[in-house]
């Protein structure tokens, strides 16, 4: 990707006098080349969320903190190293948002939307925050596309928020995705779950350090996820809660891999999949592509049934998903996608007289939906192709006195090198085909 990623440039570098500004470890700024794409994915999930019903939400970027730690948890990772959170100026403990469900279900709660016809469907764009050892497709700032259904516990509604987000990839290319499912059971099944779960660690004490101990007091079902080699070998032989769910989860379990049969979508179910937040209950799922490294989830969700009811609403069930924009882009680089032109014409008009008599056809031709870029400034022909080619335009529109006289234009396919004139009329249609 264009921008300048985390971990390589340097913390304070203004502080240190006369050095060149950067942006924040950890942040990256999103530049020209980058953003077609970019917007290509916003505008194919945006078009996808309309089309299943959602309507846009926009919260604040920050909140007050207890909405995270009543809402995310406090066992998460997210809550208790990554928050960023500071006081205003009045005392009040205020953070960024570090995902996007919690705020949601917040403003669902504040505006009483349990009254509104149910499920309520909500997508929304927005930065998220957490302070995370940056890496390739891990930032301290990151953005995403997500979408939450509140108000119906049905798994067909599961299926369906899947089928959503696996729509968003397929229409956009996305190379290498797979999708991994698990549940989180009920409440029902994972009190006597941990119970197992806890005094089958017990038993293997002297593997497990300071800190996995320390997980397996707040959240014991999270320690699936370790990067200790020692303590994923102590998992290997965990019990699994899939094993252990109560027969409303198993039932809703069902549902939702009959469901997602029925719509064709693959997936495999993982029995150690744990996702970082206490907020799941029933199916969570993650989306990966192998074409990313470590960082290779590219969107993820679940049920929350008892999110509602934790940031003060009526028992309410949810599901959704949030999709990273940054790793879905790389996950895409090198794609047709990602190739694909910028611009549809560079008009390059080889006399300076004629230059603003062109002027009217060019914005003719963006009138018609076409990007055009013209050059303003006199320039050789060869300079005018490179700027062209450089600015990743499919066609270039040359005009010189002669086709000026005659009404009409050269256009030459910037990929094949082909020229033909066209009448100055036929433009539109030409370059639209
Ligand atoms: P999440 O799995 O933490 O879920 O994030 C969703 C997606 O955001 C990830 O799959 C990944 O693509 C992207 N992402 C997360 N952290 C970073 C990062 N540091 N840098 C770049 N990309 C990142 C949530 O946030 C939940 N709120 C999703 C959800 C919605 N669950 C239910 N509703």
């Amino acid at each position: 990707m264009g921008g300048a990623a985390g971990p390589a440039e340097a913390d304070g570098a203004l502080s240190q006098g006369g050095r060149r500004a950067a942006a924040p470890r950890g942040t990256r700024d999103v530049l020209p080349e980058e953003s077609r794409l970019r917007q290509r994915v916003i505008d194919v999930a945006r078009d996808a969320f309309e089309r299943y019903g959602y309507a846009r939400i926009v919260t604040p970027t920050f909140e007050e903190t207890e909405v995270f730690v009543r809402g995310v948890g406090t066992s998460t990772d997210v809550v208790r190293k990554e928050m960023y959170t500071f006081e205003d100026q009045a005392g009040r403990s205020l953070s960024l948002r570090p995902e996007g469900t919690a705020p949601v279900v917040r403003a669902f709660v504040q505006h009483g939307m349990h009254k509104r016809p149910q499920p309520v469907k909500l997508w929304y764009l927005a930065p998220m925050f957490r302070y995370e050892a940056p890496q390739a497709g891990r930032y301290r700032e990151h953005w995403q596309v997500g979408a939450e259904a509140i108000g119906s516990d049905s798994p067909l509604l599961d299926a369906e928020v899947i089928a959503l987000l696996d729509g968003i990839y397929r229409t956009l290319g996305v190379p290498g995705v797979s999708l991994r499912l698990g549940s989180m059971g009920d409440p029902e099944s994972r009190g006597p779950y941990r119970q197992l779960l806890v005094e089958y660690l017990e038993g293997h004490l002297s593997a497990l350090d300071d800190d996995a101990r320390e997980r397996m007091r707040l959240n014991p079902l999270r320690l699936f996820d370790t990067k200790d080699p020692r303590v994923a070998e102590v998992m290997e032989g965990a019990p699994r809660l899939l094993d252990h769910l109560s027969p409303a989860a198993q039932a809703h379990r069902e549902s939702v891999l009959g469901a997602l049969d029925r719509l064709g979508i693959a997936y495999e179910e993982d029995s150690t999949l744990v996702r970082g937040f206490d907020y799941y209950t029933m199916t969570v799922f993650e989306f990966t592509s192998d074409h990313l490294g470590a960082q290779s989830a590219v969107g993820g969700g679940g049920r929350y049934d008892g999110l509602v009811e934790a940031l003060g609403g009526p028992p309410t069930p949810g599901i959704g998903f949030g999709a990273g924009i940054e790793r879905i882009v790389l996950a895409m680089e090198g794609t047709e996608e990602a190739g694909a032109p910028a611009l549809d014409c560079f008009v390059a008009v080889l006399d300076d007289a004629l230059r603003v008599e062109m002027m009217p056809v060019v914005e003719r031709l963006r009138a018609a939906g076409l990007r055009c870029e013209s050059e303003l400034r006199g320039r050789s022909l060869k300079a005018m192709m490179r700027h062209a080619s450089s600015l990743g335009a499919r066609h270039a529109v040359i005009v010189g006195e002669r086709e000026h006289a005659d009404g009409v234009a050269t256009v030459r396919d910037m990929d094949s090198g082909e020229q033909r004139q066209v009448p100055l009329g036929d433009l539109v249609e030409e370059l639209s085909g």
